[in-house]
């Protein structure tokens, strides 16, 4: 790991800039992108109107409390592209993420935001350690999901060796990380595991492949995960933050010689915290709901949008920039089972401290009678073919209610029992909804 330090000389200059000179380029872009957009997105005017404020009312980072937040459902409304600030000539590429209900979002970039994204993914997979050196094999979707082509073009643009392997097909993921020897994968972490499994299936050593970094995001992960997967393939483990809405890959990543959490590129993108249920902002350090405005973008610039994620503002300790804690999961997943707040996160940690268990797991809810029943469904690891289900049941059991504090079923079954991914993991199926 330690030669994966990025040399300072590499880095860019704004990552090791002052906190003063951080703050003053983010006023100065923040009043383009405020006055940018009321100009230009017709929704987002009708709301600051309705709150009376403009862009004149913006003089410093703080008054920027005062704006409206941005949500999916203005997304939604205003369907295909009625949040796009340029005429449609200047849009050269869309993205859409898939929602579970009704109509996609649709996200925009003009050829100047797809070069900024770019810069910040060629700075992600520097600050994890990579370079000009390096094969990089993409094994995040192509195609409407920004994770393929976020992370292409970012390989790309650092100069390294794209594989754009793309998601699925898991055989030959690993035939092609066997025959060309990336020496980095970007991948969901859910989907690593799954490779893992195929280089065991085909009696191979997934630590003895070439990989020496995984770039994992797109899903909740924690650090038993992380340890799990860096001791399982023989690689350093480091988390990719983003998100359509913002840009895609690569809004905040973490850097390799720290791992404490994801670098928050804020010369981008500016990060605020607010408390979910009241919308008033909260100190650094303490837990609410993640908030971005877009510092630079062009056709769909953000002001204020709230992401649904659940995290906490850190000090920065390898740059400058702030931190932002592993997500513990967004406030759409949270399951609520008899009153308790349960994160899938959770059930997870509970999981991977079970010898004899993989790191696969499904949680499926039903009402039975006015009663919510938590399944969790789990695997036993291939080399546990022979345990006692029933001591992993108690096992499991009892983790979860002694550190989560609700009473699951358990179902324990055979190594690939648990429903596989080749993207983003399911983890709770609902339905009592
Ligand atoms: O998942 C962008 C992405 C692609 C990020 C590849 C990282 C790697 P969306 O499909 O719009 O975009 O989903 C965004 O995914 O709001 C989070 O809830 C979740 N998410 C993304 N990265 C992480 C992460 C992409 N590192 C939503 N940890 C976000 C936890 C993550 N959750």
């Amino acid at each position: 790991m330690v030669n994966r330090v990025p040399n300072p000389d590499d880095l860019e200059p704004i990552e090791m800039a002052s906190i003063d000179e951080l703050r003053s380029m983010q006023l100065a872009r923040l009043k383009w992108s405020i006055g940018h957009t009321y100009e230009n997105v017709a929704p987002y005017r009708v709301k600051c109107d309705a709150a009376g404020v403009t862009p004149a009312d913006l003089n410093s980072l703080e008054d920027l409390s005062k704006f409206p937040f941005t949500v999916k459902d203005d997304l939604r409304q205003a369907y295909p592209f009625g949040m796009f600030a340029v005429p449609q000539r200047e849009v050269v590429r869309v993205h859409a993420s898939s929602g579970t209900t009704g109509k996609p979002t649709v996200v925009g970039y003009t050829q100047n935001d797809i070069d900024t994204w770019a810069t910040v993914v060629a700075r992600s997979i520097r600050a994890s350690g990579g370079g000009p050196d390096d094969k990089v094999h993409v094994a995040y979707g192509y195609g409407l999901f920004t994770g393929g082509l976020g992370a292409h073009y970012g390989a790309e643009k650092l100069g390294a060796m794209v594989i754009p392997m793309s998601g699925g097909q898991t055989p030959k993921q690993v035939q092609l990380i066997q025959d060309f020897e990336p020496d980095i994968i970007m991948v969901t972490p859910s989907y690593m595991l799954n490779i893992a499994d195929e280089f065991e299936r085909q009696g191979l050593d997934p630590a003895k492949c070439s990989l020496k970094v995984g770039i994992f995001g797109a899903e909740p992960w924690g650090d038993a995960m992380r340890k799990e997967i860096e001791e399982r393939c023989g690689l350093d483990a480091v988390d990719i933050y983003g998100l359509s809405e913002v840009m895609g890959p690569g809004v905040a990543n973490e850097c390799i010689e720290t791992k404490d959490g994801p670098t928050i590129w804020e010369d981008h993108f500016y990060p605020e915290i607010i408390n979910p249920e009241t919308g008033e902002s909260v100190p650094d350090g303490e837990m609410g709901e993640l908030v971005f405005t877009s510092l630079t973008k062009e056709a769909l610039p953000v002001i204020r949008y709230r992401t649904r994620d659940l995290t906490r503002l850190l000090p920065g300790t390898a740059r400058t920039m702030r931190r932002m804690d592993k997500i513990t999961g967004r406030s759409d997943d949270m399951l609520i089972i008899r009153g308790v707040n349960v994160f899938p996160t959770q059930i997870e940690e509970r999981v991977l401290a079970v010898s004899g268990l993989a790191p696969h797991y499904q949680i499926r809810v039903v009402r039975d009678g006015q009663l919510d029943v938590m399944t969790v469904q789990v695997e036993k690891s291939a080399d546990a073919i022979d345990a006692d289900s029933n001591v992993l049941v108690s096992e499991l059991k009892k983790g979860i209610k002694d550190y989560v504090g609700v009473s699951a079923t358990i179902e324990v079954c055979e190594p690939g029992g648990v429903a596989r991914s080749e993207g983003k993991a399911v983890r709770v199926i609902d339905e009592r909804k």
